[in-house]
């Protein structure tokens, strides 16, 4: 008797809406039209460092089943183990990924679907350069991944944004007060922009294009003196001044400076009450973007992404990651999806049109004035 071939499945990096409805595309996409058998990598690439394989799970179509709708993912994340460099008790690392081989050889599998945002990326190339046939997935709330239009998870961040920045206006309005919202995003401004515009922010700071806090103190002054006194301001986590670094914060459990940002808003809170008497306040919107039900968006984003990393198996189109690109689903070369990050183009459309309905990005370099300045010798008010 032939046994069915047999695929494994990894969830990588931090979690993200949409990350069930890709197992759960995979698990019914393999069995329906292969009759493949799927297996989950429990915990991130952790999984493959569990003794005996403990950390490789059978999925059945019942252990997906009622998953499209839930947050975070049935298999676990880990964002802490990189597998090239595993840290040892006497303070040194090595390199493990010699344990994905003997995992699928031992247990005939016979390719790895990675899901994940740049890290995972990055480790799924090269263990497809060491021989690993690997499909990738792009996943993060960041929007930020090279090659694809879209991640999924980052259309139910965006939503979530918009819904706090709905909520924050009414408080803001009756107390007269200037409200900082902050968002997540990393170094690129994809939710502060996209969330910034649902929501109808007056100012949206992106780390793309350095603010000076004079400026957003002239636009909260305008608005003042048309009788709006107050405002919301959207600080991308990575938000920085032309000078300065982007603000990191103190880890927790580590208890020392780690590479994970957060608390921007504090400090333009405190720049900005230099220039301006109304109050100001900041909110840190955090991890709440990252959890929960994804959106219908991100559902049918996610479940076709797991559907069509299936077909680049069957394909044996390996060193790829799937892609949304000009509406349509495809795919990228591993190879230039890990060349760097995808930033927000300061001359993009996006920016452009925001600027137009007189959104400012407190650019220091004075490009929002150019603009404004353009658009008026072209005869606009
Ligand atoms: O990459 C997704 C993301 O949510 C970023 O927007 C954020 O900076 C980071 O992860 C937070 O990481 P952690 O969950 O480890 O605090």
């Amino acid at each position: 008797m032939t046994r069915s071939k047999r695929i494994a499945i990894l969830t990588g990096g931090g979690d993200c809406p949409g990350l069930n409805a890709v197992i759960r595309a995979v698990v019914r996409t393999a069995q329906n039209v292969h009759g493949w058998e799927v297996y989950g990598i429990k915990q991130g690439v952790e999984g493959f460092l569990l003794p005996g394989g403990a950390g490789l799970v059978h999925l059945t179509r019942d252990d997906v089943a009622g998953t499209l709708t839930r947050g975070g993912t049935i298999l676990g994340a880990s964002n802490r183990c990189d597998l090239f460099a595993v840290p040892q008790e006497d303070g040194t690392t090595r390199d493990m990924s010699h344990r994905v081989t003997r995992l699928f050889d031992s247990r005939e599998i016979s390719a790895l679907i990675a899901v994940g945002g740049d890290g995972t990326m990055k480790m799924a190339q090269r263990l497809n350069q060491q021989g690993v046939p690997v499909v990738g997935v792009p996943k993060t709330i960041d929007n930020d991944i090279q090659g694809t239009d879209r991640t999924f998870g980052f259309d139910t961040a965006v939503g979530v944004v918009a819904s706090a920045i709905d909520r924050l206006y009414s408080t803001a309005e009756s107390h007269h007060r200037v409200m900082l919202v902050e968002v997540m995003g990393r170094d690129t401004g994809w939710i502060a922009l996209h969330g910034g515009l649902a929501g109808g922010a007056e100012v949206i700071l992106i780390p793309e294009i350095p603010y000076d806090p004079e400026l957003i103190a002239e636009k909260v002054a305008a608005r003042a003196e048309q009788g709006r006194n107050y405002s919301i301001v959207v600080v991308s986590e990575g938000a920085r001044r032309p000078d300065g670094a982007p603000v990191y914060r103190i880890g927790g459990d580590e208890g020392h400076l780690v590479d994970r940002l957060g608390g921007v808003s504090y400090r333009v809170a405190h720049e900005l009450s230099q220039f301006i008497d109304l109050e100001v306040r900041n909110i840190v919107l955090g991890h709440i973007q990252r959890g929960g039900t994804p959106s219908p968006f991100d559902r049918i984003l996610a479940s076709v992404m797991g559907q069509h990393a299936v077909t680049l198996v069957d394909d044996e189109a390996f060193g790829n990651m799937v892609a949304y690109k000009s509406g349509v689903m495809s795919h990228t070369a591993l190879e230039e999806v890990t060349q760097g990050v995808r930033y927000v183009s300061p001359d993009g459309d996006l920016v452009r049109a925001a600027r137009d309905m007189g959104v400012t990005f407190a650019a220091a370099d004075g490009s929002d004035d150019w603009h404004t300045d353009t658009r008026r010798a072209h005869g606009a008010p």
